[in-house]
């Protein structure tokens, strides 16, 4: 496929477009800042900038766009990461402004160039626990996309805000749109840096429910979401099996989540953050777990 991704110079971002690319699909990275990946174009461009974005959805990828004469081809889907990508980066609401409008014009320009397969990045962050001032529970467990979403921070805000522009350009295109409720991404090196900390003190990933989702495990998921067709408007959790600690679902229960209801028999290490939905929708497999991954 012919691809626009944007943000792809981002933590994200890099390891979905490497994914992509070894698949043998075409990326058109559009970024404040270029990803110098082989085998990637770059545009720089401001997705807050409409005229911006409508000329890169129609514009050459490359050079050798220019080779056959029958002019520009168009995207067969836009993958949209880029983002002020949590809260306390920029300005409350500078992150409420570069993400709302930022992705009203991604989906605005793709959609009136006749792309039919949109990917875009959500958050975790929408049920409330991450950013919660204080300590703020789930309304039950395993959190499924069913669970309200009502956060307290303006990144939150504005990612909830996207997933309701997505749906009502749905209703009107009849595209497939899908959001992806993306836990924390983990890169291949941050295991060995990151999880022995996490090991000794769980409490660590409390706010991200526990979960967590290998970035090129999150590549695997944009890739299940280009393959997919038919399924309109939907949002998927992405995680990946288990937890990002070492205790069991029962111990992780009895220590943090005395009283939430806890809606069916979960396995011994199953993630909190359920992602039956992607499995059972778009055959999502997650391949890679921190214990093995830790000692690489
Ligand atoms: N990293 C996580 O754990 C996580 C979790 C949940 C959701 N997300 C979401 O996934 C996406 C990618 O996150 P990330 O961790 O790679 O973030 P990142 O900050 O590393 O990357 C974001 C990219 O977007 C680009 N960008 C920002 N503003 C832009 C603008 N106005 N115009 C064009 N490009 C712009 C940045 O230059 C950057 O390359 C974001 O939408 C983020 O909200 C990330």
């Amino acid at each position: 496929m012919r691809i626009l991704f944007t943000g792809g110079t981002g933590k994200a971002g890099r390891h979905a477009i490497a994914y992509l690319l070894a698949r043998g699909h075409r990326v058109l990275n559009m970024d404040l800042h270029p990803l110098d990946l082989a085998g990637v174009d770059n545009r720089i461009a401001d997705i807050t900038d409409a005229g911006q974005v409508f000329d890169v959805m129609a514009s050459y990828a490359g050079f050798d766009e220019l080779e056959p004469g029958t002019g520009v081809p168009r995207f067969d889907a836009v993958v949209h990461f880029a983002a002020v990508a949590r809260m306390l980066l920029k300005s409350d609401n500078e992150c409420f402004r570069v993400n709302t409008i930022g992705t009203y014009n991604v989906l605005d320009a793709a959609l009136k160039f006749g792309v039919r397969k949109i990917a875009f990045a959500s958050s975790e962050t929408t049920y409330g626990m991450c950013f919660a001032d204080g300590e703020r529970k789930p309304d039950y467990l395993p959190i499924d996309e069913a669970h309200p979403t009502v956060p307290e921070d303006s990144y939150a805000m504005s990612k909830v805000v996207n997933e309701a522009t997505a749906r009502s350009f749905q209703r009107r295109s009849g595209a497939d749109i899908y959001g992806l409720r993306i836990n924390n991404v983990i890169e291949p090196h941050e295991y060995a840096r990151d999880f022995p900390t996490y090991i000794a003190d769980p409490a660590l990933r409390r706010r991200n429910i526990f979960a967590y989702i290998d970035a090129r495990d999150l590549g695997r998921m944009v890739e299940c979401c280009l393959q997919v067709d038919g399924l309109g408007y939907q949002v998927f959790n992405v995680s990946n099996d288990t937890h990002s600690v070492d205790r069991t679902t029962q111990e992780l229960i009895e220590e943090f989540y005395a009283g939430v209801s806890i809606r069916r028999p979960m396995g011994p290490r199953e993630t909190f953050y359920s992602n039956a939905k992607a499995k059972e929708m778009l055959g999502f497999a997650p391949q890679y777990d921190w214990r093995n991954e830790i000692s690489r």
